[in-house]
């Protein structure tokens, strides 16, 4: 992997937020040990709160060094190329104060730099801070060829599809679609970019990998942490809006979708995006929606709030390959355990003289796809037991990304280090935007309709039924 060459600025909106400290900061400064981040770089936060220079510098030294330690010379070194400017988000000065700061560098470095504009804000400023790079000028590439400005934008991505369609619509009248980076960070994870190099690299499971095989596929992001901190924004979503809309089904798009004719971005993205537009319009009977006891009294959060911060829904794609597979996608928070796991069952097409005598509750064959806080994948299968009899029993092939001496990347050092390649294979385009949410109001019409059930904090997902 080699660093890209053109020096860049890196513009956060929103520094000081959870986000920018949990997150980017630390991808920013695990590229920068890793020399992935162009030789000339430098970090500018915009945010309102008003902090001095060696203020900032000490937030952000401290918010790196939460999540590893780092040798003192190497994160001050860091630490040179970053920069605050204070501002509100609405004010024009803002804007005019960064440009101002933006061109000072590129006088320094006597280059037109590469921008990238990170909205790591509420989605209520999105339409501001978009309008506002436009207006300034900021947002205008040098010429065809240098200086690009591209703009990363978190996830939600609007809030319904009138709203995702909106934004989508404001971004495509400002921005270049080569310019703009929608994140869902799984894309970004290894794990799941492993789901595309294992079903595509190998001869052995693809002819398997359909209805006549496959029994069903269970897709789960499970969570022990709760809504606690961010009450508010939790409740205005849900959990089927917060990670089913994204999360879960890229999961189910990179398992169900066709082998794309090459990894070239559009065409990866595009199958990506037909399997929400098969997706089946969802019916009561495959929803089921729960809230965890306690919820209504975390800070912001209505005492008659009907959020669910658990949903389980068994999702159909109408097309020749998984017609009547259902794909099981369960997701909640204030569990007994956080783990996110994708398997495929396969159906027991065996002649049954050997295993299921034993065994008659187990199934035929299973491929486990861990995504976190395992990275493995394991592949369950039958063998003689050794002896006279003529006994099976189950075992597991299995690999597992840690065994490996291969370093680990955080989705958001892949989101960053993506974004200043120019590829944008791992971000979603508009169609995936527009039939995710498509589906999803279907859900949320057809769930609200059905008993919000209720449960323990620390409850086991298997419990929590209609
Ligand atoms: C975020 C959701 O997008 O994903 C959070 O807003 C959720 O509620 C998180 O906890 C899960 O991401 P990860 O990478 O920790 O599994």
């Amino acid at each position: 992997m080699k660093r890209h060459g053109v020096p860049t600025i890196f513009a956060i909106f929103g520094v000081t937020g959870d986000l920018a400290q949990k997150k980017i900061f630390p991808a920013l400064m695990d590229l920068y040990t890793k020399k992935l981040l162009p030789e000339k770089f430098s970090i500018t936060g915009i945010a309102r709160r008003d902090l001095t220079p060696e203020q900032f510098k000490d937030f952000v030294r401290e918010a790196i060094l939460k999540k590893k330690e780092y040798a003192p010379e190497t994160l001050n070194s860091f630490l040179d190329n970053i920069q605050y400017s204070q501002g509100q988000f609405d004010e024009k000065e803002t804007y005019e104060q960064s440009k101002e700061l933006f061109n000072t560098i590129d006088t320094k470095w006597g280059q037109c730099s590469n921008k990238l504009f990170y909205l790591s804000v509420p989605p209520v400023l999105y339409e501001n801070i978009l309008k506002q790079l436009s207006e300034s000028g900021l947002s205008k590439p040098c010429d065809d060829e240098n200086g690009w400005t591209r703009v990363l934008i978190e996830k939600p991505f609007g809030k319904d599809v009138v709203t995702a369609q909106k934004l989508d619509m404001l971004l495509g009248k400002l921005f270049k679609e080569e310019q703009i980076y929608r994140i869902d960070h799984y894309l970004a994870k290894q794990t799941l970019q492993n789901i595309m190099a294992f079903r595509f690299s190998n001869t052995i499971f693809e002819p398997l990998w359909n209805r006549k095989h496959v029994e069903k596929i269970d897709i789960n992001l499970f969570e022990n942490n709760t809504a606690e901190g961010r009450g508010a924004f939790y409740d205005a979503n849900g959990a089927l809006r917060d990670v089913g809309q994204n999360h879960l089904l890229q999961m189910m798009a990179l398992i169900a979708m066709e082998q794309p004719t090459s990894l070239h971005c559009p065409l990866v993205r595009k199958e990506r995006g037909r399997v929400f537009k098969q997706l089946k319009r969802a019916r009561e009977s495959d929803v089921l929606r729960a809230q965890y006891k306690g919820y209504r009294e975390t800070e912001g959060v209505p005492d008659d709030s009907q959020t669910e911060t658990y949903f389980s829904l068994v999702a159909y794609l109408q097309n020749r390959r998984w017609k009547n597979v259902p794909f099981n996608l369960k997701s909640g928070k204030a569990l007994n355990k956080s783990q996110v796991q994708i398997t495929v069952h396969f159906k027991d097409e065996t002649p049954g003289y050997f295993m299921k005598k034993q065994f008659p509750s187990q199934e035929c064959n299973r491929i486990t796809i861990s995504i976190q806080p395992e990275e493995k994948i394991s592949i369950l299968f039958w063998v003689k037991t050794p002896g006279f009899e003529d006994a099976v029993e189950p075992k597991e092939l299995s690999f597992s990304f840690h065994d490996e001496s291969s370093e680990h990347i955080d989705a958001y050092e892949k989101v960053l280090f993506d974004c200043i390649s120019g590829d944008q294979t791992s971000f979603i385009d508009t169609e995936e935007v527009l039939y995710s949410w498509k589906y999803i109001m279907g859900v949320k019409e057809v769930i609200e309709k059905t008993t919000l059930h209720e449960y323990e904090v620390g409850a086991d997902p298997e419990d929590i039924k209609a």
